[in-house]
């Protein structure tokens, strides 16, 4: 599935998207989707070297690209990160939250700070780079995609601290969606399933756990980067013109109840 192939290549001409964590995986994916419409793109993240490596990817679709060095929990850092990203592309139309961090640890052996350095990048992070972006949100009438997980759907295991950030990520969304409703704002999240290749699959689905966990997916496969760049597309697109404080799952069918092992059980019990 290529995005152009169902959406004009222009749909985000003139438009600039600002994504969060944007030099690798899921956020890198976004910000190539939108690229492919048309959209220029700024990124920023911790890493220099992902965002020149991502900036040439961006480039070659045609988009024109600001990269930026600010890690979501520092305001001032991303502050200067949207006014750069105003000054050289025009004003945000697109503000996509994906910055994250997380890793798989029981509660019971997860320090105060461990759980704290999740909800600051996860939570913190996504208000930090609202409130930075919201005036010129509100200049442009845009759209804020937050990537969410479904940590903050369901509870999942050794996850307590993603689930108690992704779960506050989703309720800042629908608070957006409330306030920042009456200046044309709008605010979604996308819930991504386990998608293939990414930081992500690595640290929290290594090896054998990833294998058996595809047998857990009701469409048993893994997801592609691609595929949640189509999400946000649609999301932040005219053809979601009325969708305000939506959460979109894009994961197989991974979150439903029912998935997953209590599905085997009845399924091993009926056979
Ligand atoms: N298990 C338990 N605790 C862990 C851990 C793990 N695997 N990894 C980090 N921590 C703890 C650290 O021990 C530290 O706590 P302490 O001071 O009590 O020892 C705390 O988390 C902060 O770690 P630090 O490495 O200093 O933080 P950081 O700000 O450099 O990194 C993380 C943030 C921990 C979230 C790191 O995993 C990260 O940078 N992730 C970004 C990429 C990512 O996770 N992508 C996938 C997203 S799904």
């Amino acid at each position: 599935m290529s995005i152009e192939q169902y959406l004009p290549q222009d749909l985000f001409k003139n438009k600039s998207v600002f994504v969060t964590g944007g030099g690798s995986g899921i956020n890198l994916g976004i910000a190539r989707a939108f690229a492919t419409v048309g959209a220029n793109v700024a990124i920023c993240g911790r890493t220099e070297s992902k965002l020149e490596s991502a900036r040439k990817e961006l480039e070659d679709l045609g988009a024109e690209v600001v990269t930026s060095v600010a890690d979501v929990r520092d305001y001032k850092a991303l502050e200067d990160a949207v006014e750069r990203t105003k000054r050289d592309l025009g004003p945000i139309h697109v503000l996509v939250c994906g910055a994250a961090g997380n890793f798989l640890c029981p509660t019971e052996q997860l320090s105060t700070n461990g759980f704290q350095s999740v909800v600051d990048i996860d939570l913190v992070g996504s208000f930090n780079s609202c409130r930075a972006a919201f005036e010129q949100l509100k200049e442009t009438r845009g759209s804020i995609v937050f990537v969410s997980a479904g940590q903050s759907l369901i509870p999942y295991m050794a996850q307590a601290h993603a689930g108690a950030a992704k779960a506050g990520v989703d309720n800042l969304m629908r608070n957006l969606a409330l306030e920042w409703g009456a200046y044309g704002i709008r605010s979604n999240s996308i819930v991504p399933g386990p998608i293939e290749g990414t930081e992500g699959m690595r640290r929290l689905a290594p090896g054998e756990i990833g294998e058996k966990l595809k047998h857990a997916i009701p469409l048993r496969r893994f997801g592609t980067t691609d595929e949640i760049g189509s999400a946000a597309v649609f999301l932040a697109s005219p053809l979601a013109a009325y969708v305000t404080g939506a959460t979109l799952s894009v994961d197989g069918g991974m979150n439903l109840p029912g998935s997953g092992l209590f599905g085997q059980i009845v399924m091993e019990a009926m056979s």
